[in-house]
């Protein structure tokens, strides 16, 4: 295993138990709102710390970016190549509700590129891994995404737009033409997990609009390397930028990439 897949598992795992602990006494909780609907509790910002340090103990020349801190330079103070990419806890407003969908994201970039990949469920200890050109795993077993042929025998991940309520009406269009295209959809709350859904082929696509890098990077290189293919709106690869993603199995993400793009407005098709 790549040394730097093994402190990121080291990390999330640390993280991980910090959730856990932390969801048997939900009452005590004390819940802080960054924005409307966008949560921020005491146990995100102590994961955070805990993966930050893991991290950078192994790793002091490597830039972070996360959700609760945002960017951090590299702590040896040289430029950084490497970026570690993270979400202490994707899924917050399920963790809130005492909902077991959540995990811990941390992906590792060099440049654009996504090299290694850990989403981390704590509730059910499923560990997803993925080094760029070495395959995706669940909990050490080779996974990859579902050989389901036809959008209408799919089964469909999304999130429902809930801060950014702008393109809500496009939204319900495309999400209403997937009911009825499609074998069904789910909103479980945790992009990361949705997307390790792909990868492991409990769903056989997903789309969201609006996310941020730390609730897909990992999950992107997972489904890259467990067979599927992502892209963003235009079916370019700039998601990441975008915050708009579409992925799914090779069968199935053409068919639901075109249902998007033709019920989109220009304005969100030129962005990507
Ligand atoms: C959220 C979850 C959710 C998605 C949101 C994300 P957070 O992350 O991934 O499924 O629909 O867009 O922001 O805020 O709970 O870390
Ligand atoms: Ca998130």
């Amino acid at each position: 295993m790549h040394p730097a897949l093994n402190i990121a598992i080291k990390a999330a795992r640390r993280a991980g138990q910090i959730i856990n602990r932390a969801s048997n006494d939900l009452d005590s909780l004390k819940v802080a709102s960054k924005q409307p609907n966008d949560f921020v509790t005491e146990v995100d910002r102590t994961a955070e710390a805990a993966i930050i340090e893991t991290l950078q103990e192994a790793y002091p020349h490597y830039a972070i970016l996360a959700e609760e801190t945002g960017h951090t330079a590299a702590r040896s103070g040289q430029e950084a190549e490497y970026q570690w990419i993270i979400d202490p806890l994707d899924g917050t407003t399920n963790f809130i509700h005492g909902m077991p969908q959540y995990a811990i994201s941390i992906a590792l970039a060099k440049g654009n590129v996504i090299e290694q990949a850990v989403v981390y469920d704590p509730n059910r200890n499923e560990l997803f891994t993925a080094t760029k050109g070495a395959g995706a795993f669940l909990n050490e077993r080779r996974i990859r995404v579902s050989r389901r042929l036809k959008l209408g025998e799919a089964l469909i991940g999304t999130g429902f737009p809930y801060r950014e309520l702008g393109h809500l009406d496009t939204y319900l269009a495309i999400f209403r033409e997937l009911v009825e295209k499609t074998a069904g959809q789910r909103r479980p709350g945790a992009a990361s997990l949705d997307l390790a859904y792909v990868a492991c082929g409990r769903y056989d696509g997903f789309w969201e609009f609006g996310l941020s890098p730390w609730d897909m990077a990992a999950g992107a290189l997972l489904i890259s390397e467990a067979g599927g293919l992502v892209s963003d709106l235009r079916g370019d690869a700039n998601y990441l930028d975008t915050g708009n993603i579409v992925a799914g199995t090779p069968k199935v993400f053409a068919p639901m990439l075109k249902l998007i793009q033709d019920r989109l407005p220009e304005s969100l098709l030129n962005r990507g």
